[in-house]
């Protein structure tokens, strides 16, 4: 029987990379977003052996339980949570409204530590997991995202307090902090702010959703042990330097 593995914000972006990526690697996958329309179309499209679209605002507590209970009828449990979901709403600080700094820690932060949360019991219990978060590099610090930037660095505690409390329970938790990737989210960026930032790159290029899939797929594998805890930078090498 195919493990399951459900991926947050799965409809979109790189989302939807990672979400065909486990397709392929032989997961069980479960397509966990708000889009009902494009959540549809790809269960179509990739099949319902291999894939669940499952409604679900991750915000809401009684949402993420119904999809914990629905994905785990599937085969008995969970094997692998990818929390993918993230919003921005970036601005300087003193342009920027409360709701709009609530707003992205409640999906970036509190969502992604409802979802654990839900996983957690299910996977200590079975002695057997993997949760990978999808923080930013932008929790090294950026001007504009002090909410966004925040709610990542929450996100990469988040996942070290996990490895901890977990690991003897065999269950390993780690993140993954994308760069500059080339998604929808990015591709509403004015054109010479998008243009400034690729320069800044050492690759001078932006990263695919692909390349973000890649190293979920490696943190999934079942071969891949002994790695927790650990924030694994796929930016083009933006997070290294002292930048002058
Ligand atoms: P995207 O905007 O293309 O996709 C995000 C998906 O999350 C959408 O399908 C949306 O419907 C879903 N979503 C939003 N709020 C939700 C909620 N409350 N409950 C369930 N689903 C919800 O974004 P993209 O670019 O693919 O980003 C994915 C993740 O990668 C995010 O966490 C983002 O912060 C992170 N990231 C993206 C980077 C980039 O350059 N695109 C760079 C670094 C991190």
């Amino acid at each position: 029987m195919k493990s399951t593995a459900i991926v947050t914000g799965a409809v979109s972006g790189i989302g939807k990379a990672i979400a065909g990526r486990l397709v392929n690697d032989g997961f069980f996958v479960v397509l966990a977003d708000l889009d009902e329309a494009k959540g549809a179309s790809l269960e179509k499209e990739w099949g319902k052996d291999c894939c669940k679209f499952i409604k679900c605002n991750i915000t809401v507590l009684s949402e993420v339980e119904a999809l914990i209970s629905s994905a785990c009828s599937i085969n008995g449990s969970i094997g692998v949570l990818v929390n993918n979901a993230g919003i921005l709403s970036d601005n300087v600080i003193w342009k920027m409204d409360p709701e709009d700094f609530d707003r992205v820690i409640n999906v970036n932060l509190k969502g992604t530590w409802l979802m654990c949360r839900a996983v957690a019991s299910g996977m200590k219990e079975k002695k057997d997991g993997r949760i990978i978060n999808i923080a930013s590099r932008a929790w090294l610090g950026n001007p504009g995202q002090s909410n966004y930037a925040a709610s990542k660095a929450g996100v990469v505690a988040l996942t070290r307090v996990l490895a901890l409390e977990l690991g003897k329970h065999n269950v390993y938790v780690n993140a993954v902090a994308p760069g500059l990737i080339d998604t929808p989210l990015t591709r509403n960026l004015p054109e010479e702010v998008l243009k400034k930032l690729v320069e800044a790159q050492p690759t001078r290029s932006m990263g695919r959703a692909e390349d973000v899939a890649q190293v979920v797929s490696f943190l999934a594998s079942p071969s891949t042990q002994f790695i927790t805890g650990q924030t694994l930078y796929v930016d083009g090498g933006r997070s290294i330097g002292a930048g002058i």
